[in-house]
């Protein structure tokens, strides 16, 4: 029997994931509403396949919620690990409370399984002396951290291959072996400040990655050059793979991880720290182009604006971190108000001005910047055909279209 604890974008799948493979799984978060909801049988969010696996696991009795933490020899730890805003800091505090909880309940020699991201040296700095004041020594401390994406969850809880730190290798096995009833990619077995570096170090490639694309857009469209030709162009090249630039990165993972390696390697994360900054400057370079644009076509108010898109990627509901948020909270500071916002896949108002119909948003706007690229969008290009488009995604060749 397991416990996870924190039932998110990656504790639920999760633990669905361990239920719904033969594994009897108690699945606790602190948050009644949440609990209350999975109790009904009900998803908190929407994520391919999901559903199934929730049935899976239901039908055979292997998942139960619950607000409490459970007895039980071995605990999965998916809570927040965000960053501290001015030491660019990991902010262990989710973690440390979690892991404090789990050791006034659970028994001598349980396994404690951190699945959230740290940075290097976390679980040595704050999880182990909570063991060691607890007198509970004889806890082990293992970490495995989360590589799948959202949107395509299931498939990579499947099929990626993972990697597992423990102290004690009989101990990292013992995990590998309860990992493989659900996980078929190739499991590796290290140390935890090996299995710690190389989550973030993989994250702050990717950031990496996107911003020499974000340079580059902003580079060609200096020069007069159509940055997507020129990518295409370059990615024949056979050992040459750039990616896409876009409006910024948002989400949980890839705008946030790289942040730890430059809080805790000031002077020597320089790349990840350029990376990092080129990243956070996109929403103002969209805004710079939306401006650009409105000047080419005479729009004199930012009401004829709208932005389609709040989630930070295509085809999901989350929104942290999102581009569009950025975008907005620099919109404010330049005092402008009133543009328009619409995401199908947000049906709350979270936002001012947002719409929950694309005609009524459509009809009230002139200029569409398109800020994620969902299927709706895609599936429905001929109601934008009328509109002057900003397209940070690459993903419409109607008339009239710009790009970034
Ligand atoms: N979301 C992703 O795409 C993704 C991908 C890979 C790794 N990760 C990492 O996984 C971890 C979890 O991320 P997430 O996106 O699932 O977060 P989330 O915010 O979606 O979920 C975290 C859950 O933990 C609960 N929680 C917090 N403290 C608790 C406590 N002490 N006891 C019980 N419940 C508690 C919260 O109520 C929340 O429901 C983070 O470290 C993140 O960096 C996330």
């Amino acid at each position: 029997m397991i416990n996870v604890i924190g039932l998110g974008y990656i504790g639920l799948p999760t633990a669905l994931m361990f239920a719904a493979n033969g594994i009897k799984t108690v699945g606790t978060d602190y948050n009644y509403g949440l609990v209350n909801t999975l109790q009904k049988k009900q998803l908190p969010f929407e994520e391919d396949g999901l559903n199934i696996i929730f049935s899976d696991a239901l039908s055979q009795n292997n998942i139960t919620f619950s607000t409490e933490y459970a007895i039980e020899d071995i605990y999965i730890v998916a809570v927040p690990t965000p960053y501290d805003k001015k030491t660019k800091k990991v902010d262990a505090k989710y973690i440390i409370n979690a892991v404090r909880t789990i050791l006034k309940v659970c028994p001598q020699n349980a396994i404690i399984v951190i699945e959230s991201t740290v940075s290097p040296g976390t679980i040595d700095q704050h999880v182990r002396p909570l063991i060691h004041n607890a007198n509970k020594d004889n806890i082990h401390l293992v970490h495995a951290p989360e590589r799948i994406i959202p949107g395509n969850m299931l498939a990579e809880l499947q099929n990626n291959p993972r990697t597992i730190g423990a102290d004690d290798p009989v101990i990292g096995e013992r995990i590998k072996t309860l990992y493989t009833s659900f996980c078929k990619g190739k499991i590796t077995v290290t140390d935890i400040r090996t299995a710690e570096m190389s989550k973030v170090v993989e994250n702050s490639f990717r950031d990496i990655n996107i911003a020499f694309a974000n340079e580059l857009a902003k580079i060609c469209h200096e020069s007069g050059l159509d940055v997507y030709e020129i990518i295409k162009i370059a990615n024949m090249h056979p050992r040459v793979n750039i990616l896409s630039p876009g409006p910024g990165v948002g989400g949980h993972c890839i705008s946030v991880d790289p942040w730890f390696l430059v809080g805790d390697y000031p002077g020597l994360a320089n790349i990840i720290l350029a990376a990092r900054k080129i990243n956070d400057s996109m929403p103002e370079y969209v805004l710079e182009r939306i401006s650009e644009i409105m000047k080419k076509h005479n729009i004199s108010t930012v009401e004829k604006i709208g932005l389609y898109g709040l989630t930070y990627k295509e085809n999901v509901n989350d929104t942290r971190e999102s581009p569009t948020l950025q975008l907005l909270e620099k919109m404010k500071k330049h005092l402008a108000f009133g543009i328009k916002v619409y995401d199908p896949y947000i049906k709350d108002s979270i936002v001012e001005n947002q719409y929950l119909d694309l005609d009524n948003f459509l009809n009230d706007i002139d200029l569409v910047v398109i800020m994620t690229a969902h299927d709706e969008l895609k599936n429905n290009l001929n109601k934008f055909k009328n509109k002057i488009i900003l397209d940070t995604r690459n993903c419409c060749c109607l008339k009239n279209t710009y790009k970034l």
